[in-house]
């Protein structure tokens, strides 16, 4: 064997006893850098005979080429190896004590759900969903609305189809229908969720959220209606004392139709609820329309019932002196920090809800 040839057989064997990726790179320079194997051999082919030049030439170039692929599986190799080895160590603990983690915070809409959902259930209602995407048969035909009423324009509802009979639904009354349909009276649910608007401004945002309520049974009157929000009121701004009003309203689907307004007092800057003399409207109401349990198949000469629409987000900004709709649905991370809330804190009436 040429002393080539044992240099080359050499370094194979070096290359495949060493152990780490430190070694392999150790080796690598012996042979491929500027003073290294490769380049000491091709610097001799000057002194050679030219007749031997080519042949030499070609055999440090296949034994460069041999080499290069031997390290290339090699450092693949030890590159797993490592790897695999590394991952075995570091194993986590998943019972070590966190040590510098952030608490998220809930929404004050989510809040003011969970409160509201709370005060309700606390008197025996419970909760209901429907769909955010409504056909227009629930949102406006079912709940007595005509054909040409303001409500179905185009400028107000965000249609989903040509036809117009899909749509994001305006309010969350049609969830009224669609539970008076699958189940028998009688029927005490509310109904949060998300509604949508073609609508925006500092108290507008084109998705916003409402609550609906429902109660029928054989014999509620409009007197039960207002002792259930009064009951609602008190509890939601925990105060013991509210002045509240009823004004004559119109909505198709309810016969007589109320808004109701809530009394307050601006004080340093901030809303003191249930004083002063200035009225705020927080709700819409009314004993619901003959026609709309027809459409329900519930025989309105034995049921009847009211139903009201709180706007959700309108109470949190009242409760909480947040000023700006829009700012709700920015997902800034500091505003929800400063207006968020506590997860490990669930309202609920004998807990407290916001404190
Ligand atoms: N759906 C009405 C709105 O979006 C609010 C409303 C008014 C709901 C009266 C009701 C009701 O259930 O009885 O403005």
């Amino acid at each position: 064997m040429s002393d080539f040839e044992k240099l080359k057989e050499n370094f194979k064997n070096k290359l495949d006893q060493a152990k780490n990726s430190k070694e392999v790179d150790t080796i690598r320079s012996e042979i491929f850098s500027k003073d290294g194997f490769i380049n000491s051999e091709f610097k001799k082919i000057g002194t050679l005979p030219e007749k031997d030049k080519k042949q030499i030439a070609t055999k440090i170039n296949s034994a460069k080429q041999e080499l290069t692929k031997l390290f290339n599986t090699k450092a693949l190799n030890l590159e797993d190896a490592e790897i695999d080895e590394r991952v075995k160590k570091e194993k986590e603990d998943v019972t070590l004590p966190e040590k510098d983690f952030r608490v998220g915070k809930i929404h004050p809409v989510s809040q003011v759900i969970d409160e509201i959902s709370s005060i309700f259930s606390e008197i025996g209602f419970s909760v209901e969903e429907g769909p955010d995407v409504e056909s227009e048969y629930y949102n406006f035909t079912a709940l007595n609305t005509p054909e040409n009423h303001p409500a179905k324009d185009m400028h107000d509802t965000f249609y989903i189809e040509e036809n117009m009979k899909t749509l994001l639904r305006t309010h969350t009354s049609p969830v009224q229908v669609r539970t008076m349909l699958k189940g028998k009276p009688p029927f005490k649910i509310i109904a949060p969720g998300r509604t949508y608007r073609s609508d925006s401004d500092q108290t507008h945002t084109p998705m916003f959220h409402q609550l609906e309520g429902l109660h029928i049974d054989e014999n509620i009157t409009m007197g039960h209606l207002k002792g259930c929000l009064n009951y609602f009121v008190k509890e939601f701004f925990e105060v013991e004392k509210i002045k509240m009003r009823f004004r004559p309203s119109h909505f198709p689907f309810t016969e007589p139709s109320a808004e109701v307004d809530i009394g307050y007092r601006i004080e340093k800057n901030k809303i003191i609820i249930g004083e002063g003399d200035k009225w705020l409207e927080i709700l819409g109401c009314g004993m619901v329309h003959p026609n709309v349990l027809k459409n329900s198949k519930i025989n309105s000469n034995k049921y009847q019932g009211f139903a009201f629409g709180i706007g959700i987000d309108r109470l949190a900004m009242l409760k909480y002196g947040i000023n700006d709709l829009r700012s709700f649905f920015e997902c800034d991370y500091r505003w929800l920090n400063y207006y968020g809330f506590d997860p490990l804190d669930v309202p609920t009436n004998y807990r407290g809800l916001s404190k």
